[in-house]
């Protein structure tokens, strides 16, 4: 049975980290019953307390104000009980880690507990659909709808797999609006979309510069953030992206190089160093040497 945005009020959210947490956000800002599940408790506490960072951070920049911030609040649960949760869902926006397997997993386990009407969609970075679609239990129903970080790059991705049906993509088009993104279309399965396939061509060559010992960490950002003015380069993005994520799609690139900075994002993955959301990456954060005044100046 076809659905429009109109049938659509409660959004399910399937892990809670960096991305799960932003998308569950906008969900409830854009007027959605959102519930944000996740199987570690304290990954839903800390989703909790960084949505709070958010909110304020919107109500300074006066993009919401403190009322909406709070309707916002109130339309959001966050739970560890996925079989109370599911049924309910008009919409699925999964975001657990990047692992094949994984997510496998995780869609074949959740397939008996979807209404039947149901839009399923995944978030994945560099997978495509149809590695899990058929575990989904819907696949007809299911298709990638990728963000980026939600509230700074506010585009989305909308990938079908060869068996999602085509009112799907339009529907997406219209959720993607409604959640404040740009939709952008992949008319068929392309690892990466759009944005992405070209930004992991950038990071693989900061990568090559890295290993093969060209150049450090900060000459090859400043680089990068000198020429084209921008406010960090490959690393520092990496940085915001998870190390952890980043290790995920480097590892499946077979080639030698992609293996070298394999190896070497997982020595940081190892010791915690997993970029913003652990506090240390390439960098130290809060504030990242990157934002200091002088660092583009090389001085
Ligand atoms: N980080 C980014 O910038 C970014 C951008 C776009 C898309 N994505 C994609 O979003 C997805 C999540 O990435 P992230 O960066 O938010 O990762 P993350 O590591 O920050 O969060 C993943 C969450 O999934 C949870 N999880 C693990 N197994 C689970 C299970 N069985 N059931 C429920 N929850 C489970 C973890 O507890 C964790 O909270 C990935 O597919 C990634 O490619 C990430």
């Amino acid at each position: 049975m076809q659905r429009k945005l109109s049938d659509i009020q409660h959004v399910l959210i399937l892990g809670s980290g960096t991305l799960g947490l932003r998308i569950g956000l906008q969900s409830a800002l854009s007027g959605f019953d959102t519930t944000i599940y996740d199987i570690h408790e304290q990954a839903l506490n800390s989703a909790k307390k960084i949505q709070g960072k958010i909110l304020n951070g919107l109500i300074k920049e006066e993009k919401i104000s403190a009322e909406e911030a709070e309707a916002s609040k109130a339309r959001i649960s966050f739970t560890t009980d996925i079989q109370s949760a599911a049924p309910q869902a008009d919409f699925v926006s999964e975001s657990v880690t990047e692992d094949v397997e994984l997510k496998k997993k995780v869609w074949a386990e959740l397939a008996p507990l979807w209404k039947k009407e149901a839009v399923l969609t995944t978030n994945t970075s560099y997978l495509l659909p149809s590695m899990f679609a058929e575990e989904s239990g819907m696949p007809e129903r299911f298709c990638a709808f990728h963000f980026h970080d939600v509230f700074w790059a506010n585009v989305v991705d909308i990938m079908p797999h060869p068996g999602t049906e085509e009112w799907i993509i339009g529907l997406l088009k219209e959720m993607g609006l409604k959640l404040n993104q740009t939709p952008v279309i992949v008319s068929k399965e392309s690892p990466g979309y759009i944005f992405n396939a070209m930004l992991m061509a950038f990071i693989g060559a900061a990568g090559a510069l890295l290993t093969n010992e060209v150049a450090t960490v900060e000459d090859i950002d400043r680089s990068w953030m000198g020429n084209f003015k921008m406010q960090t380069g490959p690393f520092g993005i990496i940085d915001s992206v998870g190390l952890d994520t980043a290790w995920h799609v480097t590892i499946s690139l077979k080639d030698n190089q992609s293996q070298r900075f394999a190896k070497l994002l997982k020595s940081y993955i190892d010791q915690g160093k997993l970029g913003v959301k652990t506090g240390e990456g390439f960098y130290k954060y809060p504030k990242p040497a990157y934002v200091e005044e002088d660092f583009v100046k090389g001085v």
